[in-house]
């Protein structure tokens, strides 16, 4: 059998985070230009059944025996084993490696997932539809945090611009007019299940609140899908301010981010927002586009460890 590598990208939510966890419909697309790419190698000297996990990015380096049983890269095999119906994996290697930042609001667990299941499949000669890579991504998400949305691992695996809602058909948006997004990292890492638990706490404790909140934003991502179908994509600006009002009043936002998001607003953005789960990771501003290297400039005056410059279009 011939190696057999795929590749996933990053992703990172435009208008909806939190929200879309208790129903509410939220905007994201795929950044391309960070990815994760898994490698299948048939290790023909080895005993059958035997899987090398190599993932130099964490210092993993073990069989899938090994493994516990919640590890999500082994959920990941493990998953396209059961739903092919195949009993063990012949003898090979799967190189991991990602270029999406880690816990971080950009999707890097999903992309991994996304990206072994694809890989993995192919290699076993049954490559698997886009959502059929979804739904077993959603199941390795389920080890992320509890109560993934499903949001990522829908835009990861199907790659376009979506608006999703839970238990709703997907919705691929199409991009009219395309627009610059710079995307910067407060350098500190958050994973985002624990910010999904803190919420759903104040959530129980002040339900009408928060549910207020929460349709307050499922309307700025209805508002802002017209917006991007339209093609009049600078009205983005004003929604993304809003949407970050209500994130800061959710509890999820941080001085960090703030401090970037002020950064880029200064600087010329028309508009800049924390992106995915919160209290870290990344933030995202809507450019010009010849504004965008001098946003990203302040950007990593502001604070940020990277940034990020992406055009967002529709593919296809
Ligand atoms: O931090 P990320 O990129 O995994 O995004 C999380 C988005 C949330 O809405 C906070 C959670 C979810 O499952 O949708």
């Amino acid at each position: 059998m011939p190696a057999f590598t795929a590749t996933a990208p990053g992703k990172i939510i435009l208008f909806g985070e939190h929200a879309v966890v208790y129903g509410e419909p939220a905007l994201a697309v795929p950044i391309s230009d960070v990815q994760a790419r898994a490698t299948i190698q048939a290790e023909l000297s080895a005993p059958p059944g035997q899987m090398q996990i190599i993932a130099p990015d964490i210092g993993l380096k073990s069989s899938l025996h090994d493994l516990a049983e919640d590890h999500p890269l082994k959920r990941a095999v493990q998953e396209v084993l059961d739903h092919l119906d195949i009993p063990a994996p012949p003898a090979c290697s799967l190189t991991i490696n990602s270029t999406i930042p880690i816990a971080s609001g950009m999707g890097s667990g999903a992309a991994v997932s996304t990206a072994i299941i694809r890989a993995f499949s192919g290699f076993l000669g049954h490559p698997l539809p886009a959502e059929q890579v979804s739904k077993l991504t959603f199941a390795v998400e389920k080890i992320h945090h509890g109560t993934p949305s499903g949001i990522d691992n829908t835009v990861i695996a199907c790659e376009q611009p979506v608006f999703y809602q839970k238990g709703e058909p997907l919705q691929i948006v199409s991009i009219t007019q395309p627009f610059t997004l710079v995307i910067a990292h407060t350098g500190i890492s958050s994973p985002t299940g624990e910010v999904v638990g803190s919420v759903r706490q104040a959530w129980k404790r002040e339900p009408d609140r928060y549910e207020d909140l929460f349709s307050a934003v499922g309307k700025i991502a209805r508002e802002a899908r017209i917006i991007l179908e339209r093609g009049t994509t600078v009205e983005l600006g004003p929604l993304m301010d809003e949407n970050q009002a209500l994130l800061e009043e959710m509890g999820v936002s941080s001085p960090e981010l703030e401090a970037l998001i002020q950064g880029a607003r200064a600087a010329g953005a028309l508009g800049a927002k924390l992106s995915g789960g919160g209290w870290g990771g990344n933030m995202l501003a809507l450019a010009q586009e010849e504004q965008a290297r001098r946003i990203a400039r302040a950007l990593t005056r502001s604070g940020a460890t990277r940034t990020i410059i992406n055009r967002v279009e529709s593919s296809g």
